[in-house]
């Protein structure tokens, strides 16, 4: 079980050093690598035009680009919804940047009303994102969207 409490006071705390986007993320995506177990990728895609482009992110080289719709990530975006997706193979367009990947869960990211992008994090197991993990990785969006300074740009 991850401590999302703690997860999201030391994203906090690394935001206190600087509220750069670009930063906050990579920190981010390095803190979710490291508290939570059973992952094969963890990280972020960023919203430009119609495309969603790879952000930071740990775990293996993934796909560059998404479209808006495409994928579980397009979907989120298209949707403004979270995505949590049990099984991988019975989601209708799912994009296997990693064949190992089983579930998956993406949340939008919002700056103020503008959608920014998504946070994409990946488990080579079946089933492996809980309703507590749904609300604490909530949680941890919400810091990095109101505690990093995203009026500024990446960095
Ligand atoms: N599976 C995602 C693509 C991104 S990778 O998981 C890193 C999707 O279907 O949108």
């Amino acid at each position: 079980m991850t401590d999302y409490s703690l997860v999201c006071s030391q994203l906090s705390s690394l935001l206190e050093g600087s509220r750069r986007p670009l930063s906050a993320m990579a920190n981010c995506a390095a803190l979710l690598w490291q508290s939570l177990e059973d992952l094969n990728w963890a990280g972020f895609y960023l919203l430009s035009g119609d495309t969603l482009c790879l952000g930071p992110f740990q775990g293996k080289p993934a796909c560059t680009e998404i479209r808006v719709g495409r994928g579980v990530c397009g979907t989120c975006v298209r949707t403004g919804e979270i995505q949590v997706v049990p099984d991988v193979h019975q989601f209708p367009g799912h994009i296997a940047c990693d064949s190992a990947s089983r579930s998956e869960i993406v949340l939008p990211l919002r700056a103020g009303d503008r959608l920014v992008g998504v946070m994409d994090i990946d488990s080579p197991s079946l089933n492996r994102f809980s309703e507590a993990d749904r609300l604490g990785l909530e949680e941890l969006c919400a810091i990095l969207m109101t505690e990093a300074d995203w009026d500024r740009g990446l960095i």
